[in-house]
């Protein structure tokens, strides 16, 4: 038991480091609070007009999920790699930093899945991708990748990854309940626009 806290701590901690804000001010990119959406994550530094900032943001808010995964994998084993990841992505959506104000999870649950199980971690990576190809909305994708990733876990046979995916699409839609807003009322942006609502 003490081992899991531990590594929840620990996942919490990596994945509670909101890279979206780091990067827009080591870019001089100004305050991503301020700018389209305000959220701290890559679609929304996208916004600010640098491609590299926002990749840079994805890749780092995802390498901290698998980081987690991983790190506690490697020390402790799959229960405490399946506690890491799920705290990480605690951490970015809930940063102790941000009075738990953080982001909406999808890179870091992207992340977290490619580590836990990564034939559906890439499955939930082409859901997103298939879906911005079509509709060109990020938030979208985003809720489509997450609501379909423990189907895509119990049809791939990652059985122990079903609930885990499940709980973390629950708050993937929970933390796009603005996004739906949106989307409901025709506003919501769609990728490549510099302003969001
Ligand atoms: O990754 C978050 C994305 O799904 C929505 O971001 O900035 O459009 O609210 P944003």
């Amino acid at each position: 038991w003490t081992l899991l806290v531990f590594w929840a701590a620990a996942g919490y901690l990596l994945g509670s480091v909101p890279f979206g804000l780091v990067i827009t001010r080591v870019f001089g990119l100004g305050d991503l609070r301020a700018i389209g959406s305000g959220n701290i994550g890559a679609t929304n530094v996208l916004r600010t007009g640098s491609k590299s900032a926002a990749a840079a943001t994805l890749i780092l808010d995802s390498g901290k999920g698998a980081a987690a995964v991983l790190l506690a994998r490697g020390l402790a084993g799959e229960d405490a790699a399946q506690i890491a990841g799920l705290c990480a992505f605690l951490g970015h959506c809930f940063p102790v930093w941000l009075r738990f104000q953080g982001g909406k999870g999808v890179a870091t649950f992207l992340g977290t899945l490619l580590a836990l199980a990564w034939p559906v971690g890439l499955a939930a990576c082409a859901t997103w991708l298939a879906t911005a190809a079509i509709a060109r909305i990020s938030s979208l994708s985003a809720l489509v990748a997450a609501v379909l990733s423990p189907l895509w876990a119990a049809l791939l046979g990652r059985g122990e990854t079903v609930a885990l995916a499940a709980a973390l699409a629950v708050v993937v839609l929970w933390r796009h309940r603005e996004n739906i807003a949106r989307m409901r009322a025709g506003t919501e942006p769609r990728i490549g626009r510099r302003r969001g609502g």
